[in-house]
């Protein structure tokens, strides 16, 4: 069987170590890939936003299955393209997407439905919104409508920083047309939590719980990140909590996007908040998180493959979605400067004994030569028993791997450590 993953990320690179455990995939690709992936997938060199392209690969290389992984091809309707060329995908289509899509959406939709989150006016008319920012209370979320790399979001603590951040999102454009509308939110507190879940519009399994770290430096501070470090599973998420969220935010928010017409098949991502009034979404994402899924997925026994295509079948409730009990922690080894200017071209080596726990994100093969290419260089990974193992463990790798410049923040997992601790 030939299988296409869309992407060529750290996220990317751990779903195709998870599909490879198959058997029955005689052929891998990875659409663009990249230099690490290129150990364990036949790289091509077609971006993930290309949809035509990509389909024309798909038919003309004969693809029996296609995972569509980042959000941009999902947004622009690639597993509607794919399906209309008779090809079986992974993934929501376009319709459904939206729920990432957009943030007035979803907004409009946990309102319309019931769903806990951030209370929350959207506003398309710059003056409108600023006269609005008059009368909130302070710190104050705005956050671009569409994608943004997950940079929309602004936590202003001034009223003065607030109206700055709706200027320059919707008269300076900062994040192009996707600062057209904005949303202007409610600020909440508490333990962040993230839950990916599969499901097929019928059926929804939620994945085992994480944590992101999402600032680039140690002690949460310095500038946000696509994510500096993850673990799993996420201490602050007791079974009574997963239940509650399963009954309050996972079933609704799949039974709402029915409702619409707009089935969601695929991974749908929980950013949640527990906040002291109970779980409140934060936002959702339509795809796997990044690098959520580098420590979901190794800690995933049942097979990968066979989820994904019982997620497209609609069989979903008839597969074993197993996890192991054990924990997982994966250190995000980025480029000095990250997430602003850094610089790109310094050899990467990878110590053979690691090369199943790295997963690659920002480097390109160069001469035969591993190189960083991008701010978020390697996701170094771990799994074991217990969390501060899992912990101990991936700090022992990132000694394994070496390139000029790098650098990690040193305290992943700890502020899920002390939770671990008090518990015993
Ligand atoms: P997002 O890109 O929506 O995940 O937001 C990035 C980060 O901003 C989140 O991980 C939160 O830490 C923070 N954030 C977003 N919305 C809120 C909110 N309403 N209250 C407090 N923090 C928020
Ligand atoms: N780690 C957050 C995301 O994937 O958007």
């Amino acid at each position: 069987m030939k299988v296409l993953v869309i992407g060529g990320g750290g996220r990317e690179h751990a779903v195709i170590k998870s599909l490879k455990k198959n058997p029955t995939i005689t052929q891998l690709y990875a659409l663009p890939g990249n230099g690490g992936i290129a150990r364990d997938a036949i790289c091509v060199d077609i971006s993930a936003k290309d949809v035509d392209g990509a389909v024309s690969f798909a038919v003309q290389n004969k693809i029996d299955y296609v995972v569509v992984t980042p959000d941009d091809p999902l947004v622009l309707g690639m597993v509607d393209a794919m399906n209309n060329a008779g090809i079986a995908c992974f993934g929501p289509n376009k319709a459904a997407a939206i729920i990432e899509g957009s943030k007035a959406f979803s907004k409009n939709l946990m309102k319309k439905y019931n769903i806990p989150t951030a209370t929350y006016e959207v506003f398309s008319d710059e003056a409108k919104a600023l006269a609005y920012l008059e009368t909130v209370s302070l710190p104050i979320v705005i956050k671009a409508d569409g994608l943004a790399l997950g940079k929309g979001v602004i936590i202003a603590e001034t009223l003065d920083d607030a109206k700055q951040a709706v200027h320059s999102m919707m008269s300076d454009k900062i994040f192009g047309s996707s600062g057209d509308n904005v949303v202007i939110e409610e600020f909440l507190t508490g333990p962040e939590v993230s839950v990916l879940a599969f499901t097929d519009g019928k059926t929804l399994v939620p994945m085992v719980s994480s944590m992101d770290h999402k600032r680039a430096l140690d002690g949460d501070k310095g500038l946000n990140t696509g994510g500096m470090g993850t673990i799993a599973p996420n201490p602050y998420y007791t079974n009574q909590i997963a239940q509650q969220c399963m009954e309050t935010i996972f079933l609704p928010t799949m039974h709402a996007m029915n409702a619409e017409g707009r089935t969601f098949k695929g991974c749908l991502y929980f950013g949640l908040m527990l906040t002291p009034n109970g779980p409140k979404v934060i936002e959702y994402n339509c795809r796997f998180g990044d690098p959520e899924t580098q420590v979901v997925l190794p800690l995933l026994e049942s097979d990968l493959l066979t989820i994904m295509q019982a997620v497209t079948n609609e069989t979903l409730d008839q597969v074993e979605v197993k996890f192991s009990n054990g924990s997982a922690c994966c250190v995000v080894v980025a480029s000095q400067g990250y997430p602003q200017s850094y610089q790109k071209g310094y050899e990467i080596t990878i110590d053979e004994s690691v090369q199943d726990n790295v997963f690659v994100a920002g480097a390109k093969a160069v001469e035969g030569k591993l190189v960083n290419s991008g701010g978020r260089v390697l996701g170094v990974t771990a799994t074991a028993d217990t969390l501060p193992q899992a912990i101990a463990k991936a700090y022992e790798n990132v000694e394994k791997v070496h390139f000029a410049n790098a650098y990690c923040r040193k305290d992943i997992g700890q502020k899920a450590l002390k939770v671990v601790l008090e518990e015993n």
